[in-house]
């Protein structure tokens, strides 16, 4: 390794979201100060960019067995993966109507614009993602995050408060009614629905924030409140996670890659190239996560669906 590459930067690139990490190269093994500058910089800034990494599968998960166990590329989706890279899970309009059926990346979900972490309706929803660019559009595409501790922070005390006691159910599809299509996914939710009771308020295991812990693609309702009470609380938190301090844009690349912690940050994925005449070709792993717990202690529960553990 040459001495530039061992001079490893951290540039925050917003004032509480996501710091672009230069010189490391992700085809090699790490030494392990690098990896823990990684780790901490995830720590403060909940996602981390590099530029110009030129990895395939292979390298991608070499990488990502450096920070942890890399799952399946997705709970139902194992059947699209590349030939030999179950760990895979490609990002692109073309496999999401493979795996979905046509129209699925164009229906609106009912909360509004779909900030998500990936797959909170497991039990133990993914700690990590790591999404690489292969193909980006010449302009649009872009991917947004949302630091939810200090959307947390940034809560008064008294709503703070009330939202540590509450907790939530996650549920694959709920929200934009996909138990009601006759397309692959409708089978998939009807059939072998994936769901969990998650804190609200999610105490994050290793860096001990509170982080808002519910979000508009996954969580379906607060549990013992009305729906009303419900509709109102849910409201008000997914306008606070979207306020624009919290969050930062991220431009892709060829060779982009975005490395987030799924327990501290939510991410959207673009509508704004849909209606032209672009590709986008992304592939995404995660890294096995553990069970939420809350501010009283008190764990996750499942509803259904398995543990999501190491491919
Ligand atoms: C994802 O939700 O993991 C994909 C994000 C994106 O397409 O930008």
């Amino acid at each position: 390794m040459s001495a530039v590459l061992n001079r490893l930067e951290v540039l925050p690139q917003s004032g509480w979201t996501g710091a672009e990490i230069v010189g490391v190269d992700l085809r090699d093994p790490l030494p392990q100060e690098h990896v823990e500058t990684i780790k901490q910089a995830i720590l403060k800034w909940k996602v981390v960019y590099f530029r110009d990494q030129f990895i395939n599968h292979a390298q991608q998960i070499a990488f990502g067995r450096q920070f942890g166990q890399v799952t399946p590329g997705h709970p139902y989706e194992g059947d699209v993966a590349p030939k030999d890279y179950p760990e895979i899970h490609t990002v692109s309009p073309q496999a999401y109507e493979k795996r979905y059926g046509k129209n699925y990346i164009r229906r609106g979900s009912s909360n509004g614009p779909a900030w998500h972490a990936d797959v909170t309706p497991l039990i133990n929803p993914p700690a990590y993602s790591i999404l690489r660019a292969e193909v980006v559009p010449a302009y649009s595409g872009d991917t947004q995050f949302t630091n939810v501790a200090a959307a947390y922070q940034g809560l008064s005390e008294p709503i703070r408060k009330l939202i540590d006691g509450l907790r939530a159910e996650h549920r694959f599809g709920a929200n934009y009614n996909a138990d009601r299509s006759d397309e692959r996914i409708g089978d998939w939710v009807r059939n072998k629905p994936l769901a969990s009771i998650h804190p609200v308020v999610r105490v994050h295991p290793e860096s001990g924030e509170r982080v808002i812990y519910v979000n508009p693609s996954f969580t379906r309702q607060i549990v013992d409140v009305s729906p009303r009470e419900s509709r109102y609380l849910l409201d008000l938190l997914f306008d606070q996670i979207q306020q624009p301090e919290y969050t930062d844009r991220f431009r892709w690349r060829p060779g982009s890659v975005a490395f987030w912690d799924n327990r501290a940050v939510l991410h959207l994925a673009p509508r704004d190239f849909e209606h032209l005449q672009f590709d986008r070709v992304l592939h995404r792993i995660t890294l096995v996560g553990d069970v939420p717990v809350g501010v009283d202690g008190r764990q996750s529960e499942s509803i259904a669906g398995e543990p999501f553990l190491a491919a």
